[in-house]
Order: structure tokens, then C-alpha cells, then sequence
């Protein structure tokens, strides 16, 4: 603490400022959660990444990208996050309880973001593991919702407890008067296990070429016409979802040429 205070980061006007640990969540001993407060001066757009760290030995800070959770009306910030035992960020974030500091970078940015879809009828977003903190946002963006009929959010982890994150905030919204009014019944939740029993197994990229997606949903199959996609995970998984949707005929859009879908690789704390 006392190290975060001599080494006084708000004194610095391009460096981050110190946030206060408001909640913490423990959901595996691989997957956290927790929510930071939110400067008045903090401006993002839903799905966006900012960089998150501690003080570091000799001063300098360890920081790393995280996609802010928490949709951009909310007054806190919050991030999902893996443990990894030995992880220089991570070994020591994931021992953060309420009243700790946390160090918030000042420039969020990403392509995740609503402004890089051409208009479209259906919004599909396909996560694995922590890739569904971007989408925890835009679910609860009002905008998503004034933009798409339709919007289906698929989860896929290797055990049924790393969903819990997102079955519990989608019960979450639909519980909640405010926002289950906002999302108007248009979200669906496709949860899916690569390792362990679930009523679904396999991985995204599996159940999008074998039809089992689009089945299980009652959707017709990908396309361009109607369809946008936002797509973040791993390496791996981002790659081979967005070979699908090019083969499909999809074109990858950004910031500054929007088109049928996006990616971001999940990052690693
Ligand atoms: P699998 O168990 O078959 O590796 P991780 O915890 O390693 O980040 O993985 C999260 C989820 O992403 C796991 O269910 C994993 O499945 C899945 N996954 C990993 N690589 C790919 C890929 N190339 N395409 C689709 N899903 C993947």
C-alpha cells in the first residue's frame, strides 16, 4: 500500500491512476473476478481494453491489457481474470481484497466495439474462457441492442464452473427490471464444455461446421447478408473462428473500415 502511495501515480498526468478494489470474486482456481472505482474522467466504449497492474520491485509497474467488463454507464470498472501460478501480474493480483489499490491505464481502446460492424441483423459473439469479458459489456450496452434484432453470446471453457461468469450474468439481466427491459428478450446464451460433461460439448468451431449451433438455436446458418460477429480468445481459437467466417464470406472489419466482424485474441494477465 504504502508503496502505492509513495510512488503516487495520479501525480502523473500520462501515467495511470490508482483505483480502489471495490469487489472481488472468486470463481476456480483459475478465473477471477473484481471491480475497481471508476474516475470521473475514465471514457470507454463497451468492449474495449485498458491496461491493468500493480507496482512493481524498483518502482516500475507491471501492466497488462484486460477488456473492462463492465458496460460504459456503469460508475465501476470491472475485469475478469486468470490466475497463473507463476505470472507476474497475476500471482499477485489474483490476492487483491476490497481497499487494495490497482493501477488503471488512461487510454482504453480495441476493436471489439459496436463502430467497427457494417449495420446487420443478427450480432453473434463467440468467446472462450476470459474472451467473454468483453462481451459482458456490450451485453449490457444499450446500443447493442438498439442495433441488433438478435444477439447470441457463445462461451465456451474446458470445465462447466469457468461458465459460471457468464451464466450468472446473464441470469443476472434477465432478472434485473432495468436491464432485462433494455435487452427486451433479443440476448441468448450458448454455454459450451470441452472437457468435462455439459449439455453441450465441443469447441465453438466444431459446433459452427458440424451445423450443431445453428440447430441447437434454431438460426439459420452464417451469413454476411445478416449476420455480424465479434469473435475473442485465444490465438488459436480467434484464427480458426475467423477462418470459418471468411470461408463463410465474411470480411474482417475495423476502426477505420468497418465490416461483417471483428476479433481480439483474450489476454494473458
Ligand atoms: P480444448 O479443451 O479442446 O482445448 P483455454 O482454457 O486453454 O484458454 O481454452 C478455453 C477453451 O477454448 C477450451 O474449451 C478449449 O478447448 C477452447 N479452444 C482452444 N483452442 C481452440 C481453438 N483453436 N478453436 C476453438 N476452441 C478452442
Amino acid at each position: 500500500m504504502t508503496e502505492i502511495l509513495a510512488s503516487s501515480p495520479k501525480a502523473s498526468p500520462k501515467g495511470p491512476t490508482s483505483e480502489t478494489v471495490l469487489q472481488v470474486e472468486h470463481y476456480t482456481n483459475r478465473l477471477f473476478r473484481f471491480s475497481l472505482s471508476r474516475p470521473a474522467s475514465f471514457r470507454f466504449r463497451s468492449g474495449e481494453f485498458v491496461m491493468i497492474g500493480l507496482p512493481g520491485e524498483n518502482g516500475r509497474p507491471i501492466m497488462r491489457a484486460y477488456s473492462v467488463a463492465s458496460p460504459s454507464w456503469d460508475e465501476k470498472l470491472e475485469f475478469y481474470s486468470i490466475k497463473v501460478p507463476d505470472g507476474p501480474l497475476t500471482s499477485k493480483l489474483q490476492k487483491i481484497e476490497p481497499g487494495d489499490e490497482v493501477l488503471l491505464g488512461k487510454k482504453p481502446t480495441g476493436t471489439l466495439v459496436l463502430d467497427a460492424l457494417t449495420p446487420g441483423k443478427r450480432l453473434y459473439m463467440f468467446s472462450t474462457g476470459t474472451g467473454f469479458a468483453p462481451f459482458a459489456s456490450l451485453i449490457r450496452d444499450p446500443e447493442t441492442y438498439e442495433k441488433y434484432e438478435e444477439v447470441i453470446v457463445t462461451h465456451t471453457c474446458r470445465e462447466s464452473a469457468e461458465l459460471d461468469y457468464s451464466r450468472e450474468l446473464v441470469r443476472h439481466i434477465e432478472e434485473d427490471p432495468m436491464l432485462s427491459e433494455l435487452v427486451d428478450g433479443k440476448l441468448r446464451l450458448y454455454t459450451t464444455c470441452t472437457r468435462e460433461d455439459h449439455d453441450v460439448k465441443g469447441r465453438i468451431t466444431d459446433l459452427i461446421s458440424n451445423g450443431k449451433l445453428f440447430e441447437d438455436l434454431g438460426v439459420p446458418t452464417l451469413d454476411p447478408e445478416t449476420d455480424r460477429a465479434m469473435i475473442c480468445g485465444s490465438m488459436e481459437m480467434t484464427q480458426d473462428t475467423k477462418k470459418l467466417l471468411m470461408d463463410a464470406g465474411f470480411e474482417e472489419g475495423s476502426n477505420a473500415a468497418p465490416a461483417q466482424f471483428v476479433i481480439e485474441k483474450a489476454f494473458v494477465g
